[in-house]
């Protein structure tokens, strides 16, 4: 199955991310572009995504002397040039010749984290940019020889944090896939590094069919007695299921519905981020993903728990457009707004941002 895609290596200039889709979508192979962009059946949880930004308010506040905004941060002992990371994203080679390595590469440049995810096109080892942080995203496999041998991978690759994904035990009802009967064109060398299936010509839900269903809280401790390494619980959307995996040892919770590609009809994902904030008490970080597309939108998460967001979609449309420095340009782009939104709202740090009240 010859798949040919993008070359680029050039910053691009960003009017706002939410006009990266169209044009993608003029330069892309449909099917590639149907599943990057594609939610779950009436694509409503993910409208809502974003949309649900809308319902809460930012109060501006003056007179506080500030002339510039702060955006870095922290997570852990890993200095941040800012509060934005990168979600995990399956099959970056369908978006640029390079795939992964240039996203790592732009990820790097922003001063942020990347996450390589278990059905990447690039081996975990061969991804990440030097001394640059990176994450590992195991989509768990029935088979527990293959769950070690990915995950000591990982650990070996130098790996800072495994994220279990938890919403994804099968694929969502996506209809531009069934339309374009879209099949992964590349293989994925993690899962080929471990047995003859390397999901070239396979779709998500074949895909999904191999990883483990049946995810219980004790899986969490299994990969931390494996790794010796930071677990965050990626796919919360129940204030009881942050509760539960925080019991099971969970060091970190990720608020998403991922991206809306899994459970249509469920909330936005910014609707629960304050009972999930609420219920975590701080007792360990929350990253919030999920329709972001506006540096106001990263301003409203971190004031309603989020101590760090993630984008998906944006990330990938800026890779496809650009390589290393298209993913770069969306960042600084993403930056840029956050700082506008943080200086009228008369917040200089990330942590006074955190300390604002939204208005219902
Ligand atoms: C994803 N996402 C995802 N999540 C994950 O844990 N492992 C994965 O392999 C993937 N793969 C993937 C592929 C594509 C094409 C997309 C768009 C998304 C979900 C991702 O991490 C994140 O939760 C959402 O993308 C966030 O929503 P936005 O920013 O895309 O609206
Ligand atoms: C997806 C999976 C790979 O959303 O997470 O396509």
């Amino acid at each position: 199955m010859e798949y040919h895609t993008s070359e680029a290596e050039n910053p691009i200039d960003i009017l706002n991310l939410a006009s990266l889709e169209g044009r993608v979508k003029e330069r892309m192979e449909a099917g590639a572009f149907g599943y990057i962009r594609g939610g779950a059946e009436d694509e409503w949880t993910m409208a809502e995504n974003t949309s649900a930004f809308n319902t809460k308010k930012i109060m501006p506040r003056v007179l506080k002397g500030i002339d510039h905004a702060d955006l870095h941060t922290k997570l852990w002992d890993i200095d941040l040039k800012t509060p934005i990371i990168q979600a995990p994203s399956a099959a970056q080679g369908l978006a640029h010749e390079k795939g992964e390595v240039d996203t790592a590469k732009g990820v790097a440049a922003a001063g942020s984290i990347f996450s390589i995810s278990t059905y990447a096109n690039t081996l975990v080892e061969d991804a990440a940019a030097p001394d640059a942080p990176q994450f590992f995203q195991l989509y768990m496999s029935k088979d527990d020889q293959f769950n070690e041998f990915l995950l000591k991978k990982a650990v070996k690759a130098g790996v800072k944090a495994i994220i279990l994904t938890v919403d994804s035990t099968l694929g969502g009802y996506r209809e531009a896939d069934i339309e374009t009967q879209f099949q992964f064109p590349l293989p994925m060398p993690n899962l080929a590094a471990y047995s003859n299936s390397d999901g070239a010509g396979k779709g998500i839900s074949e895909i999904y069919a191999a990883a483990k269903q049946g995810l219980v809280p004790e899986d969490i401790q299994k990969i931390k007695q494996i790794t010796n390494l930071p677990v965050f619980v990626k796919g919360i959307q129940s204030p009881v299921d942050a509760e539960i995996a925080i019991q099971a040892g969970a060091d970190g919770i990720w608020v998403s519905n991922h991206g809306g590609r899994q459970l249509d009809g469920g909330p936005a994902s910014f609707e629960v981020l304050p009972l999930i904030a609420q219920q975590v008490a701080k007792r360990v970080p929350i990253v919030f993903d999920s329709g972001i597309r506006r540096g106001e939108h990263v301003f409203k998460a971190l004031a309603s728990g989020a101590d760090l967001v993630a984008i998906g979609r944006p990330i990938i449309y800026g890779l496809n457009l650009g390589g290393a420095q298209g993913v770069q340009s969306v960042f600084e782009h993403l930056n840029h707004e956050l700082s506008i939104t943080m200086q009228l709202a008369g917040t200089k740090t990330i942590d006074e941002v955190k300390e604002t009240t939204l208005l219902d």
